[in-house]
């Protein structure tokens, strides 16, 4: 029995197929390759020492999840596949729509069909809009503010109705926070295709030289600084999450909700400042207007992931901006 990483060559799935090999189980990749490279499947088998199956598959397309389900046998599912900019799913809503919803529920008919009980959902913190206060805690109240996160809450009630319909389903929606940093080796990371909007990739590509300056988006926000604050999460933290989240609906089953931070928040400038220091190069700022759509502050209450999965966020800021220049630094041009 596998597990099936959906979107496996991409960022957080990538480095998720990692742990998940050194946790025991079998994986298997499925990604379409419109935000990630073939390139990273041999670098994903020299980290893990043996071969990594993938197929090249559409999830939107059911003959083609239907053939995968055929072809091998899951126990599990993490499904990482989707779009996830937000701007352009505003441009473009029915494109968000139609992928991020069509290939969940492609991926959910067919593990009804096959019996495949378990699904691990990447869900996000921008399903709490713009929080009353922080930090935030799952209950608080869900609302989306663009295309992009209603995807993500529009999924996170099919799940609740499918485990209402369905005791033997099981799924765990993991809200992530802001995620960055990458595998200690510096072998596999983020390539953000086209120009970064996120900021950790920006830094980056302003450290190694391929952005003039940072736009900082808003310097009179209410906080210590005037710029916004975020949690940010190591992608190796948020990958040892998913596991602890798998083994639990694995052993005990249930409808699991958790986010996924580190409950620390840090300001524009605090990252800037981390990341001169960790890669030794300064980082020319250009202060912009607020971006639309961006809020002040969010960071989350994490005590229930740790309560109940025993998980708990290990990596600071320093390692994070330490592990993503070392990414950056030995591959300017991504998997390219
Ligand atoms: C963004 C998305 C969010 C998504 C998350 C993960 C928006 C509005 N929100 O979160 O829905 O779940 O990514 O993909 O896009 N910043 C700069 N300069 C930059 C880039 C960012 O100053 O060049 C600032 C932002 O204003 C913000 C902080 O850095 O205060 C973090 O921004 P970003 O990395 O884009 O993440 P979010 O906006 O928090």
């Amino acid at each position: 029995m596998s597990v099936l990483v959906s979107g496996g060559a991409g960022y957080i799935g990538s480095h998720t197929a990692i742990k998940l090999h050194e946790s025991g189980r079998d994986v298997v990749i499925a990604d379409n390759f419109s935000n990630s490279s073939e390139r990273i499947i041999p670098r994903l088998e020299k980290l893990s020492g043996c071969m990594v199956p993938y197929e090249r598959a559409d999830l939107c397309d059911k003959a083609a999840v239907e053939r995968l389900f055929n072809k091998y046998s899951f126990d599990s599912i993490i499904h990482f596949a989707a779009l996830k900019a937000v701007g352009e799913s505003v441009a473009n809503p029915i494109k968000y729509f139609n992928n991020n919803l069509i290939s969940t529920l492609n991926l959910l008919t067919a593990m009804r069909e096959t019996g495949v009980r378990n699904f691990v959902f990447s869900s996000s913190a921008t399903v709490y809009g713009a929080p009353a206060s922080v930090p935030i805690t799952e209950d608080f109240p869900l609302r989306a503010v663009n295309p992009y996160g209603r995807t993500k809450l529009i999924i996170e009630d099919i799940l609740r109705d499918l485990k209402a319909s369905d005791v033997n389903f099981n799924a765990a929606i993991l809200r992530y926070f802001n995620v960055v940093g990458t595998h200690p080796s510096g072998f596999i990371g983020e390539a953000p295709c086209g120009i970064p909007q996120n900021l950790f990739p920006c830094i980056a590509q302003v450290a190694v030289g391929k952005i003039e300056s940072l736009p900082v988006y808003g310097n009179d926000y209410p906080t210590r600084d005037g710029t916004g604050v975020r949690d940010y999460i190591h992608v190796q933290d948020l990958a040892d999450g998913h596991i602890a989240a798998l083994d639990r609906l694995q052993a005990k089953g249930g409808l699991l909700t958790y986010n996924l931070g580190t409950g620390c928040g840090y300001t524009v400038f605090e990252v800037i400042d981390a990341y001169e220091k960790a890669s030794g190069k300064s980082i020319p700022v250009e202060v912009m207007p607020r971006r639309p759509g961006d809020i002040a502050e969010c960071f989350a209450d994490a005590s229930l992931a740790k309560l109940e999965l025993g998980w708990q966020a290990k990596f600071s800021l320093d390692d994070m901006c330490r592990d993503s220049w070392k990414w950056q630094k030995n591959n300017p041009g991504g998997y390219e």
